[in-house]
């Protein structure tokens, strides 16, 4: 794992947008696995403010999105189908074919699961991994206790995390209990992961997923296993990390950080 950490929001941002935007110009076909989520909404809209301006091209990669909630049809504004199109699949040209999302509305809940997980392998795997993280340490809607090896299933959110995302509902009693979400074996079959956090609430969450000891009742530890982490926070969210200095001194020395330097 790699943390780095940016003097500010925005930059923490571009910075995630740079490796995204390296990815689709290195590899034009490249397989995204993508989060929704506040912390997403300003780098899409950097994302897009780089297809407009600069032309980055989004019309061979195909997405995967981390999870989506069991009961919303894709023309809910809560739906994750639906943020998506809002923050990103309508602000650039990407082929609406290639993008995928758990259907939250199928009948058969199991079946769909295991067909996304099918998709996903059909696609060749998900070269880059975008994530956020909940304040309960989650990855996709991996709440505490998800297995480390689980896949892609539906799963019980968390008391905590419908209290974090019900204000965004119009009324908050409408949040569904349950998601779909690609479990954390899926994720870290991804060839890389990305994770995105910022803001100060995060600050106690990072330093324990990159410095704790791993546990499955903090699933964005399980990363500590992947061969290639890259953890981007803002100096809110890297505020607990006790390791600062080494994380700043691999920064300043890996040659892949050049550029930003
Ligand atoms: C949603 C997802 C979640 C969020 C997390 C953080 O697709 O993957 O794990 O990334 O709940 O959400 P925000 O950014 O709203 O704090």
């Amino acid at each position: 794992m790699e943390i780095v950490i940016r003097e500010s929001h925005q930059s923490a941002v571009n910075l995630t947008a740079d490796i995204i935007a390296n990815a689709l110009r290195k590899r034009p076909d490249v397989v995204l696995g993508l989060a929704t989520g506040r912390t997403m909404e300003a780098l899409y809209a950097e994302l897009a403010r780089r297809h407009r301006e600069e032309g980055l091209d989004f019309s061979k990669a195909t997405t995967f999105n981390l999870d989506e909630y069991i009961g919303l049809p894709p023309e809910d504004p809560n739906s994750y189908r639906y943020y998506m199109k809002t923050h990103l699949f309508d602000r650039v040209n990407i082929n609406p074919d290639r993008t995928h999302l758990p259907d939250g509305m199928a009948k058969n809940i199991e079946a769909e699961c295991a067909l996304y997980e099918q998709r996903i392998k059909s696609a060749g795997g998900i070269d880059l991994q975008l994530l956020g993280i909940g304040r309960s340490g989650h990855i996709g809607f991996n709440e505490p206790l998800s297995a480390l090896f689980s896949r892609t299933r539906p799963k019980a959110l968390a008391p905590w995390t419908i209290q974090q995302n019900a204000p965004l509902f119009p009324d908050p009693s409408l949040m569904p209990r349950r998601a779909i979400t690609m479990g954390v074996g899926t994720i870290l079959e991804a060839g890389r992961c990305l994770m995105l956090a910022t803001g100060d609430e995060k600050a106690e969450v990072v330093a324990k997923s990159a410095e704790g000891p791993m546990t499955a009742m903090l699933s964005a530890t399980a990363l500590q296993l992947h061969p290639q982490c890259t953890v981007i926070v803002d100096e809110e969210a890297g505020a607990r990390l006790t390791n600062r200095e080494y994380y700043d001194w691999v920064f300043e020395n890996e040659p892949e950080w050049e550029p930003y330097r």
